[in-house]
């Protein structure tokens, strides 16, 4: 038997990093998605193909007996990227009580490690595809859960922004805090939006680390600053509801500031985000954990002129817009 499943990437469009510690986030999915293709095997193996990835593809096998990788590769990346799926196969096996060898295949329309939010889409796609695979269908609530405590094994601090918004699609509100929330909001209006990529040199859990750091060496300065980024996102919600732009690029351009001051952003986000408002976007920011990956620009009619400025600074461009879709069952062949 062989499950596809696909799931989309995300902008994080407010509330990064501040998330981690309860406060509110604004999450969009977007057009961009990864595909989980599982297949079962006869032995317990777990065989995992990473294709497409922006990176020319690999092929790394697991056994249950030498739980070390069997094959090394340098792309370090990708090895991060196999380490959710393997985590996530564990986890569901867990739940479902069920253990069966499987081959993985994996492919990704956007980059890996950037801060579109991969590695969420990788854990939800592998839970999800896992579980039809072993005959059970887990409902979404389920899977965004495994999926989330998949991130917390492999991350050590993880909130469930980024699996959230890969299982259900759309723009979310979350706010993690005692009593979780997620709603899904209406799209009001559409949000024109350019990303720019460049090269990351840091994972998303080292940036989620620094900031603990920083919170801990400076508490009454950084503990106020993530509680402002998630008054900024509840300020963001009310926007959007009324389809303000004007005010979420405000808040975005607040947002970025915040963040740069948290040191999650660096020269290249800079440079995009700054060189895309001076070619007209009305908000820009970083997006994801930072240390590099990308940026969003909010730029009605501007597009053009924003994908060339981020272009001009050594970016890679590409325009992006919300999707409704989350997790989606491509195909299930007996
Ligand atoms: C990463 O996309 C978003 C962070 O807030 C981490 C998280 O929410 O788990 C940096």
């Amino acid at each position: 038997m062989r499950v596809t499943v696909s799931v989309p990437g995300k902008v994080s469009l407010f509330g990064e990093h501040a998330v981690v510690y309860g406060e509110p986030a604004l999450v969009a999915a977007i057009g961009k998605r990864l595909t989980v293709s599982v297949e079962g095997r006869s032995d317990r193996l777990i065989k995992i193909s990473a294709m497409d990835l922006q990176v020319p593809g690999v092929v790394l096998t697991f056994s249950e007996e030498s739980p070390e990788l069997i094959v090394e590769t340098d792309y370090g990346k990708i090895v991060g990227a196999v380490g959710y799926v393997r985590k996530a196969i564990e986890i569901a096996s867990e739940c479902l009580g069920k253990r069966g060898g499987v081959n993985v295949t994996i492919r990704s329309e956007m980059p890996v490690g950037a801060g579109l939010g991969t590695s969420a889409a990788v854990a939800v796609g592998t839970v999800a595809a896992y579980a039809l695979l072993m005959e059970e269908e887990l409902p979404l609530g389920e899977i965004a859960r495994l999926a989330h405590q998949t991130e917390l094994a492999v991350q050590g601090l993880a909130s469930p922004m980024d699996t959230s918004v890969a299982t259900y699609g759309g723009v979310l509100y979350i706010r993690p805090s005692a009593q979780q929330t997620i709603e899904k909001l209406p799209i009001t209006c559409p949000l024109p939006m350019v990303v720019g990529y460049s090269e990351r040199e840091f994972r998303t859990s080292d940036l989620v680390k620094k900031v603990r750091a920083l919170r801990e060496a400076y508490p009454d300065i950084v503990s106020p600053t993530l509680q402002s980024i998630g008054r900024i996102s509840e300020r963001a919600k009310c926007a959007l509801a009324f389809g303000d732009l004007d005010s979420l690029g405000m808040l975005m351009n607040i947002n970025h500031g915040l963040l740069d001051s948290l040191g999650v952003s660096s020269k290249s986000l800079n440079d995009m985000v700054y060189s895309a408002r001076f070619a007209g976007a009305i908000g820009s920011k970083m997006t994801g954990g930072g240390g590099g990956g990308c940026m969003i620009a909010l730029c009605p009619d501007r597009e053009v002129e924003v994908s060339t400025a981020i272009r001009i600074v050594g970016g890679v461009p590409f325009r992006a817009t919300v999707s409704e879709q989350g997790l989606k069952v491509e195909s299930i062949d007996r």
